[in-house]
């Protein structure tokens, strides 16, 4: 064999989850001094459109990742949390919390300035702690951990860490696992097998919401929901057609179109920060769009079955109240880009949607519509959501111009990855294009895996 190719030393494996269970657990009895009681993992994602919607009741078409993030935990009954993670940019040695203690991150503010909140160089452990202050309040008693409830906690993970593909969730959906397993009485009253039967749809779904309280309560970033839908409900092969009104999915066979295409991530190496301001500001902005509208979520301002043609109706009167209207010390024009961005990324997610439900497409149609779609939705991120990034939007250029069917940025924004579809003969030339671009840059292949579980 040849040397490597410079873009097939970029590849990053999801790794054998078995031996990554395995030196977890040896690494946590040096840790801690005693044994784990199991290892629990969930999944990134990648998301084909539907970006910036959720918090907007908008259809997301997401798939889970088989690269994810592990936890082993032990329970304790003194209601501490100690913490560490493998992962080198974030370990700075082990971290103690009280569990008792966390609080959400408006209690925070009060005594603390923006800044030192988010200066701290232990945030990351908040996914962790958000998720034990959720679970002591989650309705199903069944689901519930008892105050008193702390765990000894060591982290790994095969996702890079700020990189769009969902690694904030990965970590709190595998901890809500754990927590159930150990400490609520679902996993104290089920032995392994038979938990993971007991752990129902209903149940993943409320442990999602419990998720998305804890990022958005305690960590303090206004995120949908998204993404711990995706790592708690996902199915093998299938991408999941979520409507984020209520979070009902339908799961989508789409096996077929990956036959003879290829779907990867590009993670750009420029890890984004979700809690950071300017995630923030572009909902806020959107969500200005909504109250001038005099909607409670922007889907509602468009039909089932909404086409361009709608969108186009919802901004000729967004133009008619905009005149006398309440921007609350926002951009106008920067508003109504915000508002289109929502309402055309609607419009091509009902679309895909519906093509999804027809196989009969073919699988060179249906590519040649997604791709088409994928790259629409990132002009979109690019021009009206403004979250892209000048090495995103070369991504994009370079991967079409060697072939790509499509390609766009995924997640938030400001950082994090691009996820092209293409052709499985263009993936090496595109692929060794794209590493020239940048040192930092690294690929991960998207195959739609199954949701969270014991390991
Ligand atoms: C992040 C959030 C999600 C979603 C996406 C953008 O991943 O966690 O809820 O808003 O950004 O679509």
């Amino acid at each position: 064999m040849g040397p490597m190719s410079i873009s097939s030393s970029r590849w990053v494996s999801a790794g054998d989850p078995a031996s990554i269970a395995t030196m977890l657990t040896d690494q946590f009895r040096v840790e801690y001094g005693r044994d784990s009681h199991g290892v629990w993992f969930a999944p990134g994602r990648a998301n084909l459109n539907g970006e910036h919607i959720d918090f907007h009741g908008g259809r997301c078409l997401p798939m889970a990742l088989a690269h994810g993030t592990y936890v082993a935990a032990a329970p304790r009954t003194d209601g501490v949390l100690r913490l560490r993670t493998l992962e080198s940019s974030l370990d700075s040695g082990p971290v103690e919390i009280d569990a008792d203690a966390v609080t959400p991150a408006a209690d925070r503010q009060q005594h603390l300035s923006r800044a030192e909140d988010h200066d701290d160089a232990h945030s990351w452990t908040r996914y962790v702690s958000g998720v034990f202050w959720a679970l002591r309040q989650i309705e199903d008693p069944q689901l519930r951990i008892a105050a008193g409830f702390g765990a000894d906690i060591l982290i790994s993970s095969t996702l890079p860490i700020g990189g769009g593909l969902s690694s904030s969730a990965a970590l709190e959906c595998a901890t809500a696992l754990a927590c159930v397993a150990l400490g609520a009485p679902l996993g104290t009253d089920h032995p392994e097998e038979e938990l993971t039967r007991a752990l129902t749809d209903a149940r993943r779904a409320a442990l999602a919401a419990a998720c998305m309280r804890a990022e958005v309560e305690v960590v303090g970033a206004g995120t949908g929901g998204l993404d711990q839908t995706t790592s708690l409900r996902s199915a093998e092969g299938k991408l999941i057609s979520l409507d984020c009104r209520d979070f009902t999915l339908t799961r989508v066979n789409i096996s077929f179109l990956l036959r003879g295409y290829r779907l990867f991530a590009v993670d750009t190496g420029q890890p984004h920060q979700l809690a950071a301001a300017a995630f923030g500001s572009r909902r806020a902005d959107s969500e200005v769009a909504m109250r001038i509208l005099s909607a409670d979520r922007l889907r509602d301002t468009l039909p089932a079955r909404p086409t361009l043609n709608d969108v186009d109706l919802v901004l000729a009167r967004f133009d008619e109240l905009a005149g006398t209207a309440d921007f609350a010390g926002r951009e106008p024009l920067a508003v109504r880009r915000r508002l289109r961005h929502a309402l055309t990324e609607m419009v091509r997610s009902e679309r895909l949607h519906r093509h999804f439900a027809d196989e009969a497409r073919g699988v060179d149609h249906t590519a040649a519509d997604l791709g088409e779609t994928m790259t629409a939705g990132h002009n979109s991120m690019r021009e009206d959501a403004e979250v892209s990034f000048p090495l995103a939007d070369r991504i994009v250029d370079a991967a079409l111009r060697r072939g790509a069917t499509g390609a766009r940025l995924i997640g938030g924004g400001f950082g994090g990855s691009v996820l092209v579809l293409a052709p499985e003969a263009s993936v090496e030339q595109i692929t060794t294009t794209l590493a020239h671009l940048d040192a930092g840059i690294r690929f991960i292949e998207v195959v739609p895996s199954g949701p969270a579980h014991a390991l």
